[in-house]
């Protein structure tokens, strides 16, 4: 909703560029990685008590919907020049998970480090890979 009112002034700039941010959780491929905390896989029985990371899948589900909203957006204002991407920034101490002490304790890197990492997408530094999902160390896949 928020890109589709500020198109008409995305499209007076001479480099317009749209970033969705979403998440490392999101890549289909990457659900078959054991090794990532957030693809636990419970013991079996019913029901499922939660593993170490509860799984998030309606987080998770949505940031994958917004990787296809992103390739939408691709498509629509291709012929526009309009650079649209996906970022996630990485496990970020931020209150998404209740406070920053407590993401700091799952792990969590200092937001900053994504913040830059945002900044540097939006002054160009990755239009190169405009239409994919990126992360700070390359291209998440999907
Ligand atoms: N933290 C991570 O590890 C991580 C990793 C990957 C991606 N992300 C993504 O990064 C983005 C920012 O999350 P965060 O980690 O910074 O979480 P956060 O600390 O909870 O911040 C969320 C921000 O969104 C604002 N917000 C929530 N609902 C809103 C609404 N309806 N309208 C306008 N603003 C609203 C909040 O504003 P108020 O403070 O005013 O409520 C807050 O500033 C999210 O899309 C998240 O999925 C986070």
């Amino acid at each position: 909703m928020m890109t589709y009112t500020f198109v008409p002034l995305l499209l007076k700039s001479s480099n317009p560029r749209v970033i969705f941010i979403t998440s490392g959780t999101s890549t289909l491929t990457e659900t078959y990685d054991r090794t990532l905390d957030f693809n636990y896989v419970p013991p079996k029985g019913w029901p499922k008590e939660p593993g170490p990371v509860l799984g998030f899948p309606a987080y998770r589900s949505s940031k994958t919907a917004l990787n296809m909203v992103m390739r939408e957006w691709t498509r629509w204002l291709r012929d526009d020049g309009v650079k649209v991407f996906c970022c996630d920034p990485g496990f970020s101490a931020t209150n998404l998970g209740g406070s920053p002490e407590i993401m700091k304790s799952l792990g969590a890197q200092d937001p900053a480090i994504g913040g830059h990492f945002i900044k540097d997408v939006l002054q160009g530094k990755r239009d190169a890979d405009a239409g994919k999902v990126l992360r700070i160390d390359g291209i998440q896949p999907w």
